[in-house]
């Protein structure tokens, strides 16, 4: 068990604190899933990119996904192996395109008919051959938050079958590309095991017409999106997950990837944070917290629910309460409508399975300093990342006019 109350002294509030012996149980679990086959797990970044986590999964063998230049320099920096690192994104800039090939990361991952184009001409400007993969937009309804959704037409992912074909045909003849992989992410935070049945069905298809226009894929990328318990939903089982992929694919050769982000971190983390007052009206009572939506935004952009606890738990009658920051917009709430005891001031409050997209998506609106990082290890406690300051902020404002 986790003491929260002396990290929280420790440390102070907001704080997000990782159990890193959880996350290399989900590793674990997830590798063991695929070990029947030729496999990879590469993590996305995106959902907790703080480099001692990501230490921790480079020592458990994992490759990254990265949507940025500045996620593969972070992947690199702590000694993940290149060629298990895979550039995404639907906008890559010229210069990035160039370092990544510069990095001779496994491969670039292209969402559109002008981005090949743009990779071919800077590769042949830097006279190399780029090993990409194309990002295919399966056009199946994984059935979570929209803003959450990926794999459907209307979503600005990839591209369709059919030009995802043209491409590989075009790139199979481009003497400075050479495609190597295939990749489709449906969605995030899906709990059916159907539609990532559905799409690898879709997606084996590809490859096998691919293959038989002589296009050698060796890398079957199916993105991340295993959803997780944020409250009472059921999860996939990772089993009948790996199972279905393989059954799509059986009889090809290729080496599969997975991409969990939020599946890898999500359960793992916690966000803790102190009581400063509370108010009531004669509609509402408000519990307010120092913790805030530039720390946890998840609540405010998708209403999603992440569970608490309060620990200062007492013996008071519980009475719905939203529970909120400091900031100045109306949406900024960490919970609503929840039942709660009346609290006092410093009573601490923890928020679960915040591990993903939690710090990753936090800001400094309002001049807030961003929370302290902590990981757990085996009982100890560690720093990961301080707390900012507010001359951390106006660092690059210094020479103001
Ligand atoms: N691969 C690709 C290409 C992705 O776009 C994503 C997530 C992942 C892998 C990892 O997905 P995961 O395993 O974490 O579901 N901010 C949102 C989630 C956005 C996910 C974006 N893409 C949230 O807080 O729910």
């Amino acid at each position: 068990m986790i003491n929260f109350k002396e990290l929280c002294d420790k440390y102070d509030t907001p704080l997000y604190v990782y159990d890193f012996n959880q996350i290399t149980k989900k590793y674990n679990n997830l590798k063991d899933a695929f070990k029947a086959r030729k496999s990879m797990i590469c993590y996305a970044l995106k959902a907790n990119s703080n480099l001692s986590v990501l230490k921790h999964l480079a020592n458990l063998g994992a490759g990254c996904d990265c949507v940025s230049i500045g996620e593969v320099k972070r992947a690199l920096m702590v000694g993940i192996d290149k060629y298990k690192i895979i550039y995404s994104g639907v906008g890559k800039k010229d210069l990035e395109i160039q370092e990544a090939l510069q990095k001779d990361i496994l491969m670039i991952n292209l969402e559109s008919e002008e981005e090949m184009k743009r990779v071919e001409t800077i590769a042949k400007k830097l006279n190399k051959n780029a090993r990409i993969s194309i990002r295919v937009n399966p056009n199946i309804d994984p059935k979570t938050h929209p803003y959450i959704s990926t794999g459907l037409h209307e979503n600005k992912f990839g591209v369709d079958i059919d030009s995802a074909k043209k491409m590989y045909l075009y790139a199979n003849k481009s003497q400075n590309l050479t495609p190597i992989g295939m990749h489709y992410h449906i969605g995030s935070q899906i709990v059916e095991t159907l539609p990532f049945k559905e799409a690898a069905i879709v997606m084996a298809n590809l490859l096998k017409s691919l293959k038989s226009a002589n296009i050698d894929i060796k890398f079957f990328d199916i993105g991340g999106g295993i959803g997780i318990k944020y409250k009472d939903e059921r999860t996939i089982s990772l089993y009948e997950y790996a199972q279905n992929i393989f059954e799509a694919l059986s009889g090809e050769d290729v080496t599969i990837v997975c991409e969990p982000g939020r599946y890898m971190v999500g359960n793992c983390g916690y966000l803790l944070t102190k009581v400063l007052y509370e108010k009531s009206n004669d509609k509402k009572r408000f519990v307010i917290v120092d913790a805030a939506m530039n720390d946890l935004i998840r609540p405010s952009l998708y209403q999603a629910y992440h569970d608490f606890e309060l620990l200062d738990d007492n013996d008071e009658e519980k009475s719905f309460a939203d529970i909120v920051g400091p900031i100045c917009e109306s949406g900024d709430f960490l919970a609503k409508n929840i039942q709660i005891p009346k609290t006092k001031h410093d009573d601490l409050i923890v928020f679960k399975s915040a591990g993903a997209y939690g710090f990753t998506m936090s800001s400094n609106y309002n001049t807030r300093t961003k929370a302290a990082e902590v990981a757990i290890v085996d009982g100890i406690d560690r720093l990961i990342r301080g707390r900012e300051t507010f001359e951390n902020l106006i660092e690059l404002e210094k020479d103001f006019i």
